[in-house]
């Protein structure tokens, strides 16, 4: 099936606390985004792709994108206000031709082209797929003080990721809804969701984690040099 990829790069990174954005913060010598970029110059059924970046980085952007060596057409286009903001601008950039949408936050640079494919291939199936992990730890509900007060049952509990694909339809009536009916949700799965659509999960990985703080960058670092040796 076709998909148009949408990588969301706009946001600013506050928890990271640089003064560049976070997707141009650089891991081993590279951005960040060029990550991504190259992870999606991998995967044969991803036929464009539309990448969101902060107002100001368009002409790095699009060097990262030129070195990523990408051959499909890129768009890049300004993101909006919140991270659902940028999906939904971006979205309106892709291809009416495409039937599915992959989103991906330029902020995990360790998904597999694998990851990539597997949510393709079920959401072409299901409608929408998600990468995400089974929880491993125990979860605790806590009161103000800290003290606990019960335990969650974990067994049928995901962790979330991205990518995340979705037929186009289904994703752009999603966002029309969130749109009309003031929804706010942290990925777009809980907006199709919302919509009764099904979403299935395939395999993410512990890999696959987002770089929201210093301590995630520093965990980056030491993935990218067990990786490549250096
Ligand atoms: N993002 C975006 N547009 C926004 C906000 C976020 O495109 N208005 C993107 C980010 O660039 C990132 C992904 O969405 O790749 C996930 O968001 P997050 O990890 O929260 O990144 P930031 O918003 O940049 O970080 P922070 O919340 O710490 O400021
Ligand atoms: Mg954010």
């Amino acid at each position: 099936m076709k998909a148009s990829a949408i990588i969301v790069a706009a946001g600013s990174g506050t928890r990271l606390g640089f003064d560049t954005p976070k997707a141009f913060v650089e891991l081993n010598g590279r951005s960040l985004l060029s990550y991504s970029l190259r992870t999606i110059a991998a995967v044969p059924s991803i036929e464009e792709a539309v990448v969101t970046v902060p107002a100001g980085m368009e002409s790095r952007a699009r060097a990262e994108v030129k070195s990523a060596g990408l051959e499909i057409p890129v768009k890049l286009t300004p993101g909006g206000a919140e991270r659902q903001d940028s999906v939904r601008i971006a979205l309106g950039l892709t291809s009416a031709e495409a039937e599915l949408i992959i989103v991906h936050d330029a902020a995990r640079p360790f998904a597999t082209p694998a990851m990539f494919e597997a949510a393709i291939a079920a959401a072409g199936r299901a409608g929408g797929a998600i990468a995400a992990i089974p929880l491993a730890d125990t979860l605790k509900r806590v009161d103000h003080v800290r003290a606990i007060v019960a335990t969650v049952a974990r067994a049928a509990l995901w962790q979330a990721q991205t990518p995340q694909a979705f037929r186009r339809d289904l994703l752009i009536r999603a966002h029309e809804r969130a749109v009309t009916e003031r929804i706010v949700a942290t990925d777009d799965a809980d907006l199709v969701e919302q919509l009764g659509a099904s979403v299935e999960v395939v395999d993410g990985s512990a890999l696959n984690f987002k770089v929201t703080t210093a301590e995630d960058l520093r965990l980056a670092e030491l993935v990218v040099a067990t990786r490549f040796g250096c």
